[in-house]
């Protein structure tokens, strides 16, 4: 059986751009491939949080990724820091690459953007630190959204360096994007990508946000200039975007989206999408809610976590011992 590796960061509650982007595709990953799904909140200290709302989001994404469908009883589902393994490789990774090539990353650009002085180190560590969590379990594929393609390149090239370097070590892994909505973008800004740590609440719904405010948001979302429901991602990026989003959420095809709203205009067309997004989150909702006041979730992050390391330290010891370490292995 081939492997999956993939992570997100309890870094805020997860958008609509998460789920259509990532998470919905985890879920029928699971019947076919031995699935590793991975709370990365080592990624998410690269930038301050505070301890209170870190315990409380990693919790809240647990729940979700359950929530969503994934059955812990075929993937395994666990907190990265918990697998002490993704500290030690990510180490050996980050000495396996070069300053030029991680200050070329656009989202250590993006995020050091404005902080002079002041960027913190794991910034700069947080794309080996990925590499890591990845070759750990000799990944085949990674699911992620189009953002993340940067960062997997990366991955494949520490891993041959590595493998020329000391011996044929680690498996290079290969990316899976989705066909449709790898990049869902912002409510506001048609040409910045939807994302969890947006200081405008209004450019994002969140998993859990409550019908009444998806409708809101929905309502407000930024438009373009002429009235027609129409797809053209570079004439009219913003509404492309809410057809992307009606069109992952009801499984219509952007064509007959279009041809539902022809001459309607935005109003009726808005009105619809934000039905069908709360009935897309509904159901996700309802099984949160059960879950996140459940122990059952604490059991299954520990039984997580075991089992991951069983693999993790396997591959660690490997690598270790190529590189002429692990003498007590
Ligand atoms: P993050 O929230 O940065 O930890 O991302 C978790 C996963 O969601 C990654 O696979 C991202 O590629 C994906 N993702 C994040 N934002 C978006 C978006 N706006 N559209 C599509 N996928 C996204
Ligand atoms: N960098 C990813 C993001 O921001 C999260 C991540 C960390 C990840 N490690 C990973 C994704 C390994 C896939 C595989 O979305």
């Amino acid at each position: 059986m081939k492997t999956i590796f993939s992570g997100i960061q309890p870094s805020g509650i997860l958008t609509l751009g998460n789920y259509l982007g990532a998470m919905k595709h985890f879920v029928p990953l699971q019947e076919e491939f031995n699935c590793f799904y991975c709370i990365v909140d080592q990624h998410a200290i690269t930038v301050p949080q505070d301890p209170a709302v870190l315990r409380e989001n990693i919790r809240r994404l647990a729940a979700l990724y359950l929530a969503v469908g994934l059955d812990p009883e075929k993937v395994t589902l666990f907190i990265q820091s918990e697998v002490p393994a993704h500290a030690k490789l990510g180490w050996i990774m980050l000495c396996t690459s070069y300053l030029g090539e991680l200050e070329r990353m656009t989202q250590f650009k993006d995020k050091s953007d404005g902080r002079g002085e002041s960027i913190p180190g794991g910034l700069l560590a947080y794309p080996p630190l990925m590499a890591a969590d990845i070759l750990l379990y000799d990944t085949d594929f990674v699911p992620v959204g189009e953002d993340q393609k940067q960062h997997l390149e990366l991955t494949r090239d520490l891993a041959t360096r590595f493998n020329n370097r000391y011996s044929e070590v680690f498996k290079i892994p290969e990316i899976r994007l989705p066909e449709t909505g790898a990049r869902i973008m912002s409510l506001q800004d048609g040409t910045k990508k939807m994302s969890k740590s947006d200081s405008n609440v209004g450019g994002f719904i969140s998993m859990l946000d409550d019908p009444d405010t998806i409708t809101k948001k929905i309502k407000r979302a930024q438009t373009d200039s002429d009235s027609a429901v129409r797809y053209d991602k570079a004439e009219k990026p913003a509404v492309s975007n809410l057809m992307t989003i009606y069109s992952l959420c009801s499984g219509k095809s952007l064509e007959e989206i279009a041809s539902m709203y022809e001459g309607k205009g935005y109003g009726a067309f808005k009105g619809d999408l934000a039905e069908v997004v709360v009935e897309t989150l509904r159901p996700i909702q309802d099984r949160y809610n059960q879950l996140i006041q459940t122990s059952e979730l604490d059991d299954i992050l520990t039984k997580g976590a075991e089992k991951a390391s069983v693999t993790a330290n396997k591959v660690l010891h490997r690598v270790e011992k190529a590189m002429g370490m692990a003498r007590l292995g």
